[in-house]
C-alpha cells in the first residue's frame, strides 16, 4: 500500500538532488574541515561554499550564519547566549511556541538567569496581540523577545516587521523561531529586524540533524558548545559535512520553487479545507487559514467530539494516511497539545494536523476526504 504523507511539519522527505550531493560528499569528501592539509582543505571550501549559499539566500553575510545540529540547537544558542551576552533579566515569549523555546526559556527562569517570564497575549486563533506585546516592552527593563513565525501546530503566522519594529523602538533582542518558514517564506535579514532566525534542514526536503542559525552583524553572542574552534569559535565540534551541504542544496532548491511550491501548495490546502467543511457537519479549523496569515503547508482540523476520540489518528494510520494531531489539555493534566490548550481549544474536540509539501497530490487528498468521512460518522454520536 502507498502511504499518504500528510506530516511535513514534522518533517518531510528528503529531494533526489539533495541526496545526490550528499551521497557525493560522503563518498568522495571525508577528510576533517580543521585539518590544514589538502584533503581537510577541500572539504573546509564544501563547507564554506554552503555558508556562502544559506548567507547569500538570506541576503546576510557568511559572518551571520552558523550551522547547528537543527532547530533546537538553534533556538537554544539564540535563547541562551543572546540573555547571556547582554545579562537580559527579562524574556517575552508566548505559550504556543515550540518546546525548544518554552523549555529553553522556562529553565533559565528556574535556574534565576532571568528573573522574569512575560507571555504575550495570544486570541483563540494564536495571534499575538501587539498591543500587549508592547505594554509588556514598556514596563519592563530592556527584553528579550522570542516569538516564533509561524505556529507549528496551527499554522498561524506572526507579523516579524511589527515584532521586529516594536522590539528596535524599545530596544528588545528579537529572535524568531522560523523553522517552519526557512525555505517556504523569502526572508531578507537585511529587512527584517529580527537578531536570531533559525533553521532545521529537514523541514525543507534536507537531512535531519542539521540547521543554521543566523546571528545578526551587530549582536555579539559567546558559544552554547565549547570544544574546538569550528565555526569561528561559536560551536565546538567537527562539522556535519554532508548534512550541511544537503541543507544548502535543500535551500537552493526551496527559493528557486519557491513561488511554484507555494502556489501548489496552497491550492491542496484549501482544495482539503473545503471538501472537509463542506462535507463532514461540524468541522472547524484551529489557527488561522486564510493565506495571508496562515502557512499554507498546514491544515490544522477540529473535528466534532466523538467515541474514541484518541482512535482518529489510529484509524487514519492503520489506513495508510500519516498526521498528527492530539486535543488540548484536558483540565488539571498536561497530557495533550499545550498550543491548543493555549488558544482555548475544546478538549473534547480532536484535533489532526494535515501538513503538506510538494510531493502531495490532490488525488491523496481525495482518498484522505473519504477516510475520514468514513472514520467520523462511525464514530460521531447521532
Ligand atoms: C517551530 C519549531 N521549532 C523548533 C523545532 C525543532 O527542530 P529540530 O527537531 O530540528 O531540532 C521544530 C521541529 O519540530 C519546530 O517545528
Amino acid at each position: 500500500m502507498n502511504r499518504i504523507y500528510l506530516d511535513n511539519a514534522a518533517t518531510t522527505p528528503l529531494d533526489a538532488d539533495v541526496i545526490s550531493e550528499m551521497v557525493n560528499v560522503m563518498s568522495t569528501y571525508y577528510g576533517n574541515p580543521s585539518a590544514i592539509h589538502a584533503q581537510g582543505r577541500e572539504v573546509r571550501t564544501l563547507v564554506e561554499k554552503a555558508r556562502k549559499t544559506v548567507a547569500g539566500l538570506l541576503n546576510a553575510t557568511p559572518a551571520e550564519i552558523f550551522f547547528t545540529s537543527g532547530g533546537t540547537e538553534a533556538d537554544n544558542t539564540a535563547i541562551r547566549c543572546g540573555i547571556a551576552a547582554y545579562n537580559i533579566k527579562h524574556a517575552i515569549t508566548s505559550s504556543i511556541e515550540h518546546h525548544a523555546v518554552e523549555h529553553t526559556l522556562k529553565k533559565m527562569l528556574e535556574q534565576g538567569v532571568i528573573d522574569k517570564l512575560s507571555f504575550v497575549n495570544v486570541d483563540e486563533k494564536g495571534t499575538i496581540d501587539y498591543a500587549h506585546l508592547e505594554e509588556l516592552l514598556k514596563n519592563n527593563e530592556r527584553s528579550f523577545v522570542s516569538l516564533m513565525h509561524a505556529n507549528n501546530e496551527l499554522g498561524t503566522l506572526s507579523d516579524m516587521e511589527r515584532i521586529g519594529d516594536l522590539c528596535e523602538q524599545y530596544d528588545a533582542i528579537y529572535h524568531s523561531d522560523t523553522v517552519q518558514t526557512m525555505g517556504h517564506y523569502v526572508h531578507d535579514v537585511r529587512k527584517l529586524k529580527a537578531h536570531f532566525i533559525v533553521c532545521a534542514a529537514h523541514k525543507l526536503h534536507g537531512p535531519k540533524g542539521v540547521g543554521f542559525i543566523f546571528v545578526n552583524h551587530n549582536i555579539k553572542i559567546g558559544p552554547m558548545i565549547y570544544g574546538g574552534a569550528q565555526e569561528r569559535n561559536m560551536r565546538g565540534g567537527t562539522e556535519n559535512v554532508y548534512g550541511i551541504v544537503g541543507l544548502a542544496k535543500a535551500m537552493e532548491i526551496a527559493y528557486r520553487d519557491m513561488a511554484e511550491h507555494q502556489g501548489y501548495i496552497q491550492q491542496l490546502k484549501d482544495y482539503l479545507k473545503d471538501r472537509l467543511q463542506n462535507e463532514i457537519p461540524d468541522v472547524f479549523f484551529n489557527g488561522e487559514t486564510e493565506a495571508d496569515k496562515s502557512l499554507y503547508t498546514v491544515l490544522n482540523v477540529s473535528f466534532p467530539a466523538m467515541d474514541m476520540a484518541d482512535m482518529l489518528l489510529f484509524n487514519l494510520d492503520i489506513n495508510g494516511i500519516s498526521a498528527s494531531g492530539g486535543s488540548a489539555c484536558s483540565s488539571g493534566s498536561n497530557i495533550g497539545s499545550h498550543v491548543l490548550t493555549g488558544i482555548n481549544a475544546d478538549p473534547n474536540r480532536p484535533s489532526v494536523r494535515f501538513s503538506f509539501s510538494k510531493y502531495n497530490t490532490k488525488e491523496e487528498l481525495d482518498i484522505v476526504v473519504e477516510k475520514v468521512k468514513q472514520i467520523v460518522s462511525q464514530n460521531v454520536p447521532a
